[in-house]
């Protein structure tokens, strides 16, 4: 179908969306890249990476109105091309944080578009080694990413920022080697060149910044004149709140409602 694309015109979000995890079931992470679809909200359960405090304001205070598919699947600006995949993680959501109150933005896109029913990280349950193990499709034992912090056998310290601890290649390196533009906005395996070859833009190590400010900026490239190919972004929230205070606390619930109407935010940006 790659002969076909470079042909075909595209609305912005006229095609499948689809949110995953919930619901209980059991799937390969790797298979979200079977399909072609452009945008993958991960809500992924994953622990163990808490960090970064930073004071996020811009969508706290506003109040948007309810989405419709059509308004959601409605494009004014036509582009050219491939339509670009853009990739959400959101660290620490666990499948019942969904409810109507809190998430409903992520429940209309899931309705809109389509969700998973089931999905199951890979061993072990660590924000490094299940995000690397997205980017690959490779379970950690072969990726390198064994845990969040480990040892090699020679005694070097994982490095995150060092390409020769990560193996495999991750979806963005794929990309590259195909002509195409990649840009991955602090996505585990993403800080350094891995065989030589890195995204077309990344950061060269993870640093405190607040997720509406990494949203903000990947939305900027895909509604720039030349959008990548692909985008891939990694927000923090809701895995500090969880963390800190445990899942059915105000402060997960209020992460949780952040983090559904930033993505909202990011399709009102879509849209102007
Ligand atoms: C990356 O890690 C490898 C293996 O531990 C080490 O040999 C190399 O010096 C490191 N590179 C940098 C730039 O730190
Ligand atoms: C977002 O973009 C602004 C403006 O270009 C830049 O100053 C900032 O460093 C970017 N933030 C991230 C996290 O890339």
């Amino acid at each position: 179908a790659a002969t076909d694309w470079k042909n075909s015109n595209w609305e912005c979000l006229d095609s499948p969306i689809i949110v995953m995890p919930p619901k209980n079931h059991k799937s390969k992470p790797s298979s979200i890249f079977l399909d072609l679809l452009k945008i993958v909200v991960i809500l992924a359960l994953i622990a163990n990476f808490g960090c970064c405090a930073t004071a996020e304001t811009k969508t706290d205070e506003v109040t948007f109105e309810p989405m419709s598919c059509e308004w959601m699947q409605h494009c004014s600006k036509k582009k050219e091309g491939t339509p670009p995949l853009l990739i959400i993680s959101s660290d620490g959501f666990a499948h019942d944080y969904l409810n109507e109150e809190d998430t409903p933005n992520i429940l209309k896109i899931a309705e809109c578009g389509s969700q998973a029913e089931h999905l199951i990280p890979s061993f072990p349950v660590k924000t490094f080694s299940n995000h690397y193990t997205i980017a690959t499709g490779l379970y950690p034992s072969n990726n390198g990413v064994v845990d969040n912090r480990f040892w090699t056998t020679e005694g070097a310290e994982f490095d995150q920022t060092n390409g020769s601890f990560f193996n495999g290649e991750p979806i963005w390196n794929t990309v590259v080697k195909n002509g195409k533009v990649a840009k991955v906005m602090m996505w585990m395996g993403s800080y350094d060149s891995i065989n030589g070859i890195a995204a077309t833009f990344h950061h060269n190590k993870y640093s405190k910044v607040s997720s509406i400010e990494k949203l903000e900026n990947v939305t900027d490239w895909l509604i720039s004149d030349s959008p990548p190919d692909l985008a891939m972004v990694y927000i923090q929230d809701p895995d500090e709140a969880g963390h800190h205070y445990g899942p059915g606390t105000k402060e997960v619930r209020d992460s949780t409602k952040k983090v559904d109407r930033h993505i909202r935010y990011i399709f009102e940006k879509l849209h102007k």
